[in-house]
Order: C-alpha cells, then sequence, then structure tokens
C-alpha cells in the first residue's frame, strides 16, 4: 500500500466517525454495512497485511532465518490458496493444524522462536501479534478463492466430528452450546446478526471472514482470537491458544463453508 493509500484510510476513519453519527437514526445494521462499504478501498487490514508480508521476509529469530520456506500445505513457500484449505493435515507434526498453529510450527523450525511465547503470549502483542500479521498477509493471498478443506485423512475427519461434538456441547454458567447462538438462522445478540454455522452462511461470513479488523476496538482478529472471545460469551473457560479444540471447531466450521468465497481480511463491528 502506497502513502497516498494510507493517507486515505486515515481521511476514511475520520470520515467514517462523522458518518456513523449522521446515521444514528437508521437500523444500526444499516449502518455497519454502510460504513463497511465506505471502508472497502481502505480496510485498516491493509497496515496489518503489510506487516505481515514483511515478517514473513524478514530474517528473525535465534536463527535468523526467514519464512520463506514455511510449508502451509500446498508446498514449502506457497502461500496463495492455502488459506482456503486450513486447517489440514501435516505429516510432519502429525497434526491437524490450522493457519495460525502451522505458523507457529514454522517459526519454531525455521527461526528457532519458542512456541510458548504465542501461547503462552497476550492478544496483540509480540509474536501472537506476529501471528496475527501474518496470518492476515497468507489468508489475503486467498481473496475470492473458494473454501475446500481436505478430508481425505482420518484424522482431518477425526478433527470434523471432534468440532461438531464441540459446538452442539452445553455447559457453563448459562447451559450455552455454539449452536444455541450459532444454530439457527435470524438470531441477533444487541447490535449483532449471529450467523448460522452449521453450514455454509455465505460468502465472507463466518469462517471465511476472520482474519478480521474489528472497529469496535481497533483490534486485527485471528479465528483464534473469535474462538476465544466466543468461549468467553459462552462463559466457559478461556481455550488455550492452538489447542485442538479449537483447531477442531475450525474444520467443522471450514468444512460447513464449502463453496464460500473468502473476503478475508474483512473488516467487524
Ligand atoms: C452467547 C452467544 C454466543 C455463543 C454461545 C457463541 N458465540 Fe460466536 N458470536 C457471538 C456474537 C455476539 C458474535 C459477533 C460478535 C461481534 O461481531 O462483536 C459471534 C461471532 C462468531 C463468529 C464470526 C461470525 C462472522 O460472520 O463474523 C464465529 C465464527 C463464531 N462466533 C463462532 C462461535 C463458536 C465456534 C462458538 C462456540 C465455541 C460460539 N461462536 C459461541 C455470540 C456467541
Amino acid at each position: 500500500m502506497n502513502a497516498s493509500k494510507l493517507a486515505l484510510v486515515a481521511a476514511m476513519l475520520g470520515l467514517s466517525a462523522t458518518a456513523m453519527v449522521a446515521h444514528a437514526q437508521k437500523t444500526s445494521t444499516e449502518a455497519i454495512e454502510e460504513y463497511r462499504e465506505m471502508l472497502q478501498d481502505g480496510n485498516p487490514a491493509d497496515l496489518y497485511e503489510m506487516k505481515g508480508e514483511e515478517l514473513w521476509k524478514k530474517a528473525r529469530g535465534p536463527k535468523n532465518a526467514s519464512l520463506e520456506r514455511c510449508d502451509l500445505g500446498l508446498g514449502a513457500g506457497v502461500t496463495k490458496g492455502v488459506f482456503v484449505q486450513l486447517p489440514r493435515y501435516f505429516p510432519d507434526t502429525g497434526k491437524v493444524q490450522d493457519l495460525e498453529s502451522r505458523l507457529v510450527t514454522c517459526m519454531s523450525t525455521l527461526q528457532g522462536i519458542d512456541p510458548k511465547e504465542v501461547v503462552n503470549g497476550q492478544w496483540g502483542k509480540g509474536e501472537r501479534a506476529s501471528v496475527t500479521a501474518l496470518a492476515t498477509w497468507v489468508a489475503s493471498q486467498s481473496k475470492g478463492m473458494k473454501f475446500d478443506l481436505p478430508q481425505s485423512h482420518a484424522q482431518e475427519r477425526t478433527m470434523y466430528e471432534l468440532g461438531k461434538r464441540a459446538f452442539f456441547q452445553r455447559g457453563g454458567s448459562h447451559d450455552f452450546a455454539c449452536a444455541t447462538c450459532h444454530g439457527e438462522d435470524g438470531k441477533r445478540i444487541r447490535l449483532q446478526d449471529l450467523p448460522k454455522l452449521t453450514g455454509n452462511p455465505g460468502d465472507g461470513v463466518g469462517f471465511a471472514a476472520w482474519p478480521a479488523y474489528r472497529v469496535s476496538n481497533g483490534q486485527m482478529w485471528t479465528m483464534q482470537h473469535r474462538l476465544n472471545d466466543c468461549y468467553r460469551q459462552q462463559r466457559f473457560p478461556e481455550p488455550t491458544w492452538g489447542s485442538d479444540i479449537t483447531v477442531a471447531l475450525s474444520v467443522y466450521m471450514g468444512v460447513n463453508a464449502k463453496g464460500a468465497k473468502s473476503t478475508v481480511p474483512t473488516i467487524k463491528r
């Protein structure tokens, strides 16, 4: 992104704040839709994308290496098209991994960065922030491509079944499951339409929408962060970053989203 586009981002952010006030009379959904349209050419996610590309190419960590030989599923160094096929099974780790946990594997093996820095880190800080930027850039390389997660390996099918069970598992102080909020069409909480995630909710919705820039808190969120926050909404304990349950839920939602077009990185409330 060049300087004039950056200026445009800034201008649009200023402009849209005024616009939001002017539109206070309209329904929130309409206002949010307009806001998204206004920002289409100037999504602040662009900045994270740029940072991610830089981090991919930069020699870093104790081994002073770049990530350019990282295998995200379609061969060493391939970034185009990988996002719409993740999570998938990786023979070298013997695990089904999502984009973020796979990036951590590459950071660890190629650069010597300790995975604990991410797993035990804080959102938006340190190496966890690096993963967010990297995931945003890698995901952007599949813009417009259709989700088609592999289900040929037995572990990929097991993770789908595990994700499905987790999606419907009720518990916590409110006896909520993911399905309580995302199991039917037309549900809302406050301003938010809650997409139905047991099938394909449409292009750029649900699984096909994250990483996304969140206007409400000015942060870039990956799917790991999205899931963490939904577990909070469910009054469940916070899941461990990159844990099997988070990957399984992504497999479930990702397989369900087959055929949906990726519009990532998107912009959200
Ligand atoms: C108490 C209700 C509630 C529960 C339970 C819940 N969520 Fe959510 N979910 C939300 C809300 C509200 C949003 C939108 C938040 C926002 O944009 O501020 C959301 C957004 C999402 C999105 C992004 C949708 C999009 O199009 O941007 C995904 C994916 C998601 N949830 C998955 C899950 C999963 C998986 C679970 C179970 C672990 C879950 N949610 C449990 C309320 C819930």
